[in-house]
């Protein structure tokens, strides 16, 4: 039997991104973001969404660019500081001692410390409601070498990024390899 929870801002775990932008002074800053993903392959897009209130919120549309970094579980402090403190008071970069490096695409920073980053360009926005929708089409990926698997793509299991659990308020981590998507479910076996 299951129970209803009514209207809620669930789903399970998701990725913790870090959005990175030049601000009004062009200092880097960098906010944690949980509402978002991936919404277009071609071209390639991801969307995330941020309250009007933060300092990122004014960046974004100042500057048209930002970074995604990907936090991995031993992360989980700086990425939740980052999460809980406001570049308007407060140089995130230089409080958790971590390097801002400038984009190559894009007019923004990323976390270089992070083995996984996004460079984006702002394509749309939309608002929700209590949060406005940015959609950034991925113009690079970079990954650190050994977060790559031996054909050149990213590792989940080596990637090891940070996840967050909606409603419990948890950090969490993905577990092992599964099956290969796409193709396990050419296996099954119909029942009617
Ligand atoms: C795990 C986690 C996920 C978050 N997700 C979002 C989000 O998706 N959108 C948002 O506007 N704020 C989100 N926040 C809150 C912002 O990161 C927070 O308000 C931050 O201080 C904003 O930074 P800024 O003012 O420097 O932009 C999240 C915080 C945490 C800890």
């Amino acid at each position: 039997m299951k129970i209803s929870l009514g209207p809620q801002t669930f789903l399970s775990p998701v990725p913790v991104m870090l959005v990175g932008t030049f601000d009004v002074d062009r200092k880097p800053n960098v906010m944690a973001a949980a509402w978002g993903g991936l919404c277009s392959s071609q071209p390639p897009c991801l969307a995330v969404s941020v309250r009007r209130s933060t300092w990122t919120h004014r960046a974004l549309l100042e500057r048209g660019a930002f970074t995604v970094s990907l936090p991995t579980r031993a992360q989980a402090g700086m990425a939740d500081f980052i999460g809980l403190v406001s570049g308007k008071a407060e140089d995130k970069f230089a409080a958790l001692g971590l390097t801002a490096s400038a984009g190559e695409h894009v007019d923004a920073p990323y976390v270089a410390e992070c083995p996984v980053v996004l460079e984006l360009l702002l394509r749309h926005t939309l608002e929700l409601g209590s949060h406005t929708q940015f959609v950034g089409e991925i113009m690079d990926v970079k990954v650190n070498r050994d977060c790559l698997s031996p054909d050149g793509l990213p590792d989940p299991v080596r990637v090891d990024a940070l996840h967050y659990a909606p409603l419990v308020n948890e950090y969490c981590a993905l577990g092992d390899f599964v099956a290969r998507a796409f193709a396990v479910g050419k296996t099954v076996k119909r029942q009617s």
